[in-house]
């Protein structure tokens, strides 16, 4: 036997399962999942490594994957300075990290009022909350119609999600709920791509709806979700109450959310 100390085992240690790289700056995995952690779909957990401190090092990030899924899935940001990013990037399959399972947050279902067309808004890495609605079933029982709306610098920044899309209609659990109902908005702002832009202006000048051929947002009829940068969902707000729209939570339900993108 060796006499060399045991390293104490993480605390809430998780198992790395699977790992992807999309770009050098994003990359997404995937983890066991606690039989205890239930969650809604939307929500976020705190989840990390261990520091140089012997201090756990957390960070709150969306769970992308859904409520039912056996696994959790995560999409990140790679800082090559941040304390936590700068490690979490080197992790490979079988390696432990740490989850609090206590999730939050107010991209869920619950903060919003019944309507008929569901918006989803994000940028960059908040996308994460949407690749886990986008997945929900109760997404598609609840609305006639949902549009996902993403936003990045360069077109391989929008693959994670672009591929989740696609995927869905053949998807053997969600395939035939999302029949149809899920449409598709990528835009790029620095490479060219079929629809270039920022969202908020498309919202302002209204060409997002007439490309997409439904009516602007209205309060009676339109939610929305939104995720990404402070200045993102700041602008979003203003353009959305503009519409009409009040913002909802948890305990007071109304037309629209709205939730920092995490890791930067
Ligand atoms: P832009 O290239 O014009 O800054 P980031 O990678 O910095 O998080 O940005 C992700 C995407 O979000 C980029 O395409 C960026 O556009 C866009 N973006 C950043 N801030 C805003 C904002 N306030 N409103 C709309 N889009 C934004």
């Amino acid at each position: 036997m060796s006499d060399a100390p045991k390293k104490p085992a993480l605390p809430n240690a998780q198992t790395v399962t699977e790992v992807k790289h999309w770009t050098d700056r994003l990359f997404s995995f995937r983890v066991t999942r606690p039989q205890s952690l239930r969650f809604r779909s939307g929500e976020f957990v705190m989840i990390g490594l261990m520091g140089d401190n012997d201090k756990p090092l957390l960070r709150a990030y969306s769970i992308a994957s859904p409520s039912w899924d056996e696994e959790l899935e995560f999409y990140s940001i790679k800082v090559q300075d941040g304390p936590l990013t700068s490690k979490l990037q080197h992790i490979k399959v079988g390696d432990e990290i740490i989850l609090r399972p206590k999730p939050v947050g107010t991209l869920v279902h619950d903060a919003l009022l019944p309507g008929k067309r569901l918006w989803f808004f994000a940028t960059g890495t908040g996308i994460a909350p949407f690749a886990s609605l986008m997945r929900e079933p109760e997404t598609y029982e609840n609305y006639d119609e949902v549009i996902m709306c993403h936003t990045c610098r360069d077109v391989a920044e929008l693959d994670y999600g672009r591929e989740l899309v696609e995927s869905l209609a053949d998807d053997p659990l969600i395939g035939e709920m999302v029949g149809g109902k899920l449409r598709y908005f990528p835009t790029t702002t620095r490479e060219e791509s079929p629809v270039m832009g920022r969202i908020t202006t498309k919202l302002e000048d209204g060409s997002l709806f007439e490309a997409l051929n439904v009516p602007p947002i209205c309060a009676e009829n339109d939610r929305a979700m939104v995720c990404g940068s402070i200045g993102l969902n700041m602008d979003l707000k203003r353009i959305l109450e503009g519409f009409g729209l009040e913002e909802g939570a948890n305990s007071k339900p109304a037309e629209y959310v709205v939730e920092k993108a995490f890791v930067d």
